[in-house]
């Protein structure tokens, strides 16, 4: 067997015992022992740099000094209490803390969850009562979470809806733009209007635009293998909301928080949303999420209507205080943003030596890095992928796939230029063993489902 660590595979083969396989993600055998920055230590004492930065909901590292105090001061006070009922200084100072940070200048209210799914659920909630009006308009390639309405906004794995039917009702995809698998001759001009054409559609055949309650969008796709549309895609489709009273909505809950280069990834575009989710790394990947919206917006649903007993709690609330300290003290936005040139630069460093990089896209220390057969069909190697992936495991990286072929790069934010350049030649050496046929599956690993 292929596996360096024994006592990992053992607790791996334990948790698939006891953990449903819908929890479980199946990359390699690693089980975490502990956390430092941008290091992950497992339980054999083996490190690993982590580039997955736990989905990004660690963007400003495992274990930061002033999260860990923080949490433990907050701790020593009072761990947690139902905030629906009655509110704590540390919830109510992150309450007001969140509507300044939302981009623009609109006047802002939050409502308070535990997961990015949640947050979306309550995002279509709020279009809707805002609204009066049914439908949301999201898009192909989406993840938006687990929950009913967060699953059915997204479409981006059939594995996820597959058994769980009827989805919510009154939910429209529409397809995203994508700058690397476009049409000959195309320029991003030709696709934001081809894709603008195609957002029209529903609205010119069955899509009453007056029924419409608001478009959701990621304003970078991540799960589909961090894609960013044209600009001008945006714009039009920003203002199609505008001419048309539906609400703009962005889903931020990966992109945010500074991974994209910027506090908020919509920001790349320079629109100011109606609704934001975030979540993940907004307390350090403890359990909070949050809908940001215009104060009226938020104001239209009553008591109850999005209520969570354990959404913004103090611990939470403290965690989340320290984070945004973090990211706005260590400028991490800005780090993100400098230190995702140089990984540009490095990935197409390694392009210019492997044929089989197809495409690399970075925005912010924010990645997707497209492993295909071939450059001109560009067709996807997931084996080729999978391969990577293990290869970079064994060598002490910690590294998973998007949409089959698409190698995930989001490390801490916090991680440094030797740990960067520390992954570049791992990677280099990662490369160079698919190129020469060097590197063999184990068995189990064949199926990579993500
Ligand atoms: C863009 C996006 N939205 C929503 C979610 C769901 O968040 P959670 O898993 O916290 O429910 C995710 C999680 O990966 C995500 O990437």
């Amino acid at each position: 067997m292929a596996w360096e660590n024994e006592l990992g595979d053992k607790l791996f083969r334990e948790n698939m015992q006891n953990v449903a396989p819908t929890g479980i993600i199946q990359y390699y055998n690693l089980v975490i022992q502990s956390g430092s920055g941008a290091t992950i230590t497992d339980v054999e004492g083996k490190q690993y740099i982590d580039l997955l930065g736990s989905a990004s909901a660690a963007n400003i590292g495992h274990n930061h000094p002033h999260l860990v105090e923080a949490l433990q001061d907050q701790i020593s006070k009072i761990v947690s209490y139902d905030c629906g009922y009655f509110t704590n200084p540390t919830s109510l100072k992150l309450g007001e803390r969140l509507t300044k940070i939302a981009p623009g200048s609109r006047a802002r209210k939050v409502s308070f969850g535990t997961s990015g799914s949640d947050a979306n659920d309550g995002v279509i909630k709020f279009a809707r009562a805002a609204t009066g009006r049914q439908y949301i308009v999201s898009y192909e390639g989406a993840y938006h979470g687990s929950t009913f309405g967060a699953l059915t906004a997204g479409a981006c794995d059939t594995a996820m809806v597959h058994k769980v039917g009827p989805l919510v009702p009154g939910i429209v995809h529409v397809p995203y733009p994508d700058l690397y698998r476009h049409l000959k001759d195309e320029t991003p001009h030709d696709i934001a209007q081809r894709y603008f054409a195609a957002f029209k559609r529903p609205f010119e055949t069955y899509l009453p635009a007056d029924e419409v309650a608001c478009v959701l969008m990621e304003p970078i796709q991540g799960d589909a293998g961090i894609i960013k549309p044209p600009a001008e895609y945006v714009e039009l489709v920003y203002q199609f909301c505008q001419d048309h009273g539906i609400l703009f909505a962005v889903d931020e809950i990966n992109q945010g928080l500074g991974r994209a280069g910027k506090m908020w990834s919509i920001e790349h575009f320079g629109i100011e949303p109606d609704l934001i989710s975030t979540g993940k790394s907004l307390a350090g990947g403890l359990p909070l999420s949050a809908v940001i919206g215009n104060a009226d917006v938020m104001d239209s649903l009553g008591t109850s209507a999005h209520v969570f007993t354990a959404g913004g709690n103090p611990l939470v609330a403290a965690a989340s205080m320290a984070v945004l300290d973090v990211l706005e003290d260590g400028h991490l936005p800005e780090k993100s943003a400098k230190d995702g040139e140089y990984a540009k630069e490095n990935f197409l460093k390694l392009m210019d030596k492997y044929e089989f990089i197809g495409d690399v896209r970075m925005f912010g220390l924010n990645g997707g890095i497209e492993i295909v057969k071939d450059r001109e069909t560009k067709e996807p190697d997931n084996d080729a992928a999978a391969k990577i992936i293990f290869r970079a495991f064994q060598k002490g990286l910690i590294l998973v796939k998007l949409n089959g072929n698409v190698l995930r790069f989001q490390p801490p934010l916090v991680i440094t230029r030797d740990q960067l350049d520390q992954v570049f030649t791992t990677m280099d050496e990662v490369f160079a063993d698919l190129e020469h046929g060097r590197i063999e599956l184990p068995d189990e690993l064949k199926n990579m489902v993500w």
